[in-house]
């Protein structure tokens, strides 16, 4: 035992801590004025960054463990497999900057095998990923690692308290195809941003997973699942607006919609008024005929060579996709 205590103490003496940033600040009457203004908009919507409330966040989860919804299993295994071909395109000793970390577990399997040199979990709390990153910090004991908390929707500012190093190459890494919920222009701005993000270093790039274009009713079935878990993922939004706007919609008027939206290459989900309905919230009101709807997420599905062609128009000077032999999902390296 005496040998075992030694060994435990040698190793916490070497074992760094994590640092944590954050810069977002939830502003409440933003948040309201945002989501009013597209729920008042002739065709009503709302950004996707609000299905994720704590239950949308388990609900999302959940997801990912359907049979309609292969994109995470299949994201895993094209990383799985590829995982020596990526090693050999992608810089060692990189500085990883995980967009959208949460429970760090994507990024954790590849941590070792791609020899990375420091970790950045990205999230727009530093409370999301701060469990995930104690962890992972004992698994690698000596790797810098830090937590920053930003919204990176409109783009990624890295603040000078993180010190990075402008010689160390960076890896941006953006897995689960969530670029598909902006739309093309949206994606292209967001990319240039990430683009720029990379540094002037050497080597530097972004690793991202994109889900293709595939069968419509396979696509408006892996967003309208059997078993109802992404109809109440799209429903809970109302509860969640319910909680910050003030609002009083009531989750049994409404019904999830998935449709494929084939000149825009998207699957669309709506949440559609069974019956005509009046929402108010402080200081408004809606009335929404029975049929009308409320867009709540675009999903867009890309083919290699368009996919390719944005990063390209984005900056990217490089690019190479791993996908399946189904061409269900694409993983791209874009060297910056
Ligand atoms: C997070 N994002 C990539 C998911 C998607 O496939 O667009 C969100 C989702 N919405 C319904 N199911 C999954």
């Amino acid at each position: 035992m005496p040998v075992a205590t030694h060994r435990v103490s040698a190793l916490t003496c070497r074992m760094t801590t994590p640092q944590f940033i954050q810069l977002y600040q939830h502003n409440a009457a933003a948040v309201a004025q945002e989501l009013l203004q597209g729920l008042n908009a002739p065709q009503a919507f709302t950004s996707p960054k609000y299905l994720y409330d704590a239950l949308g966040s388990r609900l999302f989860e959940a997801i990912t463990e359907l049979p309609e919804y292969d994109l995470t299993r299949t994201e895993a295994e094209l990383m799985r497999l590829h995982s020596a071909s990526m090693a050999a395109q992608l810089p060692r000793g990189a500085c990883w900057i995980d967009l959208g970390a949460g429970n760090c577990e994507k990024a954790g399997r590849l941590l070792g095998p791609m020899g990375a040199g420091r970790y950045v979990a990205v999230d727009i709390s530093v409370d999301f990923v701060r469990q995930a990153l104690d962890v992972l910090q004992r698994q690698h004991p000596s790797l810098p690692m830090a937590g920053l908390g930003v919204d990176f929707s409109g783009g990624l500012p890295l603040p000078t308290e993180l010190a990075l190093d402008p010689a160390q190459p960076r890896v941006l890494f953006y897995p689960g195809s969530s670029i598909g919920n902006f739309t093309p222009e949206q994606a292209l701005d967001f990319l240039r941003n990430l683009h720029s993000a990379c540094g002037s270093a050497p080597g530097s790039g972004l690793l991202i997973g994109v889900d293709l274009l595939k069968d419509p009713a396979e696509m408006e079935a892996a967003y309208d699942d059997a078993l109802g878990v992404t109809a109440a993922f799209d429903l809970n939004l109302l509860l969640h607006i319910n909680r910050l706007v003030g609002s009083n919609f009531a989750v049994r008027d409404w019904r999830h919609l998935s449709r494929f939206n084939a000149p825009l290459s998207r699957v669309e989900m709506h949440l559609q008024a069974s019956h005509a309905v009046t929402v108010q919230w402080p200081g408004g009101h809606r009335q929404f005929a029975a049929g009308e709807t409320i867009h709540t997420e675009n999903a867009c599905k890309w083919t290699v060579p368009s996919f390719e062609a944005l990063l390209r128009s984005a900056g990217f000077a490089s690019t190479h996709a791993w996908t399946d032999p189904a061409h269900r999902f694409a993983v791209f390296w874009a060297g910056a």
